[in-house]
């Protein structure tokens, strides 16, 4: 059976992470959050207060980093790992989302990222979902969807989020980190978020997590259809 790679893009808080891993569950496929990689990154940096003006630092810090994600089987959901400590609940914090643009804006910072998603992807079966995905991590994904919504609606989603962790944020503080972060990330110099040409838009402003997840499921399905019967009719043999 042939495997894809779903790959979604689009600005914090629409939903991505969500639909991505509903869809990696669907498919069978692994889930790999981009983002948590340049968080896990940020949090070593802060706690190691490496200066990010620092070309050196930054290579010295970068190499004493290992990231792995590992399946927690008692609350059935992978976490992230810094040189093995599970760091799932601390990278969402503000503090941690507050700096995390600046870090994912360094030239070293995302070489090293992007090797490592490239590596994870190259069995294919992954949804990866972030920045630059479908444009410069993989740019030949099977399935490339771009998300947005309206910043409000997202605001309030990162606030039930963060309130079910026990951070409670105003909501103007949200907003306000959610459109210094698009502006960094879609005004950076290397692979600054757009979307791919041939991405499929999905804005998920008015539409429930499971309209969102259906819809790129069934994207996905006629896919790996389409390309398992090619598959049969290019492997069948001519019988004269
Ligand atoms: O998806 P997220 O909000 O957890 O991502 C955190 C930050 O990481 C985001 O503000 C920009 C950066 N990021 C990136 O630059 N490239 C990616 N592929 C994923 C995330």
């Amino acid at each position: 059976m042939k495997k894809i790679i779903v790959a979604i893009d689009g600005y914090s808080g629409c939903g991505k992470s969500t639909t991505a891993k509903l869809v990696a569950e669907k498919l069978n496929y692994v889930y790999i959050d981009s983002g948590a990689m340049y968080r896990a990154v940020t949090l070593f940096f802060l706690r190691h207060e490496v200066p990010l003006d620092s070309t050196e630092a930054v290579k010295k810090a970068l190499s004493l980093i290992d990231i792995r994600f590992e399946y927690n089987p008692y609350t059935h959901k992978s976490e992230t790992y810094l040189n093995g400590e599970s760091i799932e609940e601390e990278i969402r914090m503000m503090a941690v989302s507050d700096r995390v643009s600046e870090v994912s804006k360094i030239h070293e910072v995302r070489e090293a990222m992007v090797a490592l998603q490239q590596k994870l992807g190259t069995q294919k079966g992954i949804v990866m979902d972030g920045r630059d995905i479908c444009t410069h991590v993989f740019p030949h994904a099977e399935l490339k969807i771009f998300m947005e919504a309206d910043i409000y609606i997202r605001a309030e989603r990162r606030q039930a989020e963060l309130l079910a962790k026990g951070e409670d944020v105003p909501i103007s503080d949200i907003i306000h980190n959610l459109q210094k972060r698009d502006h960094i990330d879609t005004s950076r110099a290397e692979s600054p978020l757009r979307k791919a040409e041939d991405a499929i838009e999905l804005d998920s402003s008015n539409i429930t997590i499971e309209e969102q997840t259906a819809y790129v499921i069934e994207l996905a399905q006629k896919i790996i259809q389409h390309l398992n019967l090619s598959k049969v009719l290019n492997d069948k043999t001519p019988v004269c």
